[in-house]
């Protein structure tokens, strides 16, 4: 049994708070795949895309996430753009268990106009550019997203619905 989950889904889906509550649940680690990048290349994800551009970016984020396979009873939330470049998706669906979490994209833009800062593919952009940008994001990836084992719904479940589903897929914590 492989002892490893990958939420999955858009820039401010929940990943990150999901995963921490998770983890602490199941007594499982909780990685932040985007904070494990900074502290591997020593930089920060904005930083490092101004430097090395989206491309550098994505191959750097590859061999981040194929250090996961080192880890062991772990809740990895991957980065929104992780399952969308090169087999990535696939080598989460072959190491772990994948969950995407589904997030409407008017709930993201909400949740999303607050941190724009510090997340480069949104940085400047109105309330309006931002609906349209993840309108049409949310389209190219969702192809990606939905090879996930478990599509979650995002808005509407709770931590316990989410152990549930895992128990029902035979996640159990410690
Ligand atoms: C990205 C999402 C970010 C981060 C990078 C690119 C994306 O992660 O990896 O800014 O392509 O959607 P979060 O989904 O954790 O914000």
């Amino acid at each position: 049994m492989k002892e490893r989950i990958f939420l999955i889904g858009f820039m401010g889906s929940g990943k990150s708070t999901l995963g921490r509550h998770l983890a602490r649940a199941l007594n499982w680690e909780f990685i932040d795949l985007d904070d494990y990048f900074e502290s591997k290349f020593r930089t920060t994800v904005p930083l490092f895309f101004k430097e090395f551009g989206e491309t550098g970016f994505r191959d750097a984020e590859r061999a981040s996430l194929l250090d996961m396979k080192e880890k062991n009873k772990a809740v990895i939330a991957a980065g929104g753009g992780t399952p969308c470049f090169f087999d990535n998706m696939d080598f989460m669906n072959e190491n772990g268990m994948t969950v995407y979490i589904k997030v409407s994209p008017e709930e993201l833009a909400t949740r999303l106009s607050a941190s724009r800062t510090v997340r480069p593919l949104i940085q400047g952009k109105s309330n309006e550019e931002l609906l349209d940008y993840i309108r049409e994001k949310l389209a190219e990836r969702e192809p990606f997203y939905n090879k996930a084992r478990i599509v979650a719904d995002g808005e509407t479940l709770d931590l316990d619905d989410y152990l549930r589903v895992l128990e029902g897929a035979g996640i159990r914590g410690e």
